[in-house]
């Protein structure tokens, strides 16, 4: 099964040149600037991520891999048999095969990321690994709700995968509707069954969050520092990337991690023949990586729809994994 489900025009994702351009614009006029998170990930964003993910003090990916294998047949044995995993930003999609082997006979994957091309070329070697499983792509913003294609007859239910903590990019109440949007999603799949198991990365130590986002080796530092380089290129910028100080620093009160780059002089920049002021030490918030506590999480999944029905951690409460089941409507 090779299906590409492609999207009407207007129904299309929201990485066009010309949104970028609007939010960095956007982004940049406002009193306190921001530049959205999501466009971190051109060809060498997503490399330098990668790196990230490898890293000494970054925990989250490493852990949540350990926890997905760890209590593989509890959560195979909670999800059940026969569902269509979709996953949320499937990227890379790597991780999900810790699910698929975990899974008693599922059915289909469907993986949904904005970019179409880099998400067939993903799914190839998937598709040569699990040979009975339907995989099916959308190519989308998964923030958006979007149409997917017909549930699989041979499924019960679609259960979601959002693995990684992604989650954490978006305020709480952002969360909030995401997880309601993914919800209408999953139940489009019909009977009972559905729900969602997602990544959450957990309140600790500040020190361990602080070390995680300021690595020894500068790679969190140069991923940062690519959004620059990434509106340079893209959107004709002059951001000189040496007057730019990646700053990362736990938020107890937000119970977040923020990350910003902070100019270094009084300087000008230029980008769509748009120029903006820098007053020495004004910062660009680049990055929100929110931390929950299972208590909170839960609540939050709650007001969103799902019924809390299990969680997962590692033996240092670093990460969670939780199975949020969905009520039938
Ligand atoms: C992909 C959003 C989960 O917040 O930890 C890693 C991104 N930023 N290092 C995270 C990120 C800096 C990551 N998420």
């Amino acid at each position: 099964m090779n299906t590409v489900v492609s999207l009407r025009r207007e129904e299309r994702p929201s990485h066009r040149p010309t949104d970028f351009s609007r939010d960095v614009q956007a982004g940049l006029s406002a009193a306190i600037k921001t530049l959205p998170a999501k466009y971190f990930y051109d060809r060498h964003g997503s490399e330098l991520f990668e790196q990230i993910c490898r890293l000494p003090e970054y925990y989250p990916t490493r852990t949540e891999k350990k926890i997905l294998r760890n209590h593989a047949r509890e959560i195979a044995a909670i999800i059940g048999p026969d569902v269509e995993v979709v996953e949320f930003g499937a990227g890379a999609a790597e991780k999900v095969r810790l699910l698929l082997d975990a899974l008693d006979r599922p059915a289909g994957y469907l993986p949904i990321d904005i970019s179409g091309p880099h998400l067939s070329a993903a799914v190839a070697p998937l598709r040569r690994s699990y040979p009975d499983i339907a995989i099916r792509v959308v190519a989308g913003d998964f923030t958006q709700q979007l149409p997917l294609p017909a549930p699989l007859p041979q499924a019960r239910a679609r259960v979601g995968f959002f693995p990684g903590s992604t989650i954490g990019n978006f305020t709480p109440d952002e969360a909030q509707d995401f997880l309601r949007n993914a919800a209408a999603m999953l139940r489009s799949g019909g009977g009972a069954g559905a729900g969602l198991l997602i990544g959450v990365d957990m309140v600790k130590d500040p020190a361990i969050l602080h070390a995680a986002y300021n690595d020894a080796a500068g790679v969190t530092a140069a991923f940062n520092l690519n959004l620059l380089q990434r509106i340079n290129r893209d959107l004709n910028g002059d951001f000189d990337l040496d007057a730019f100080d990646h700053y990362a620093f736990y938020n107890p009160g937000q119970q977040r991690i923020e990350m910003h780059l902070v100019s270094r002089v009084a300087q000008t920049a230029q980008v769509c023949d748009q120029r903006y002021d820098f007053a020495a030490g004004e910062s660009i918030h680049t990055e929100n990586s929110c931390k929950y506590t299972p208590a909170r999480f839960r609540m939050l999944a709650e007001k969103a729809g799902f019924r809390p029905a299990a969680m997962w951690t590692d033996e240092d409460s670093l990460f969670s994994l939780h199975w949020l089941a969905l009520p039938q409507a």
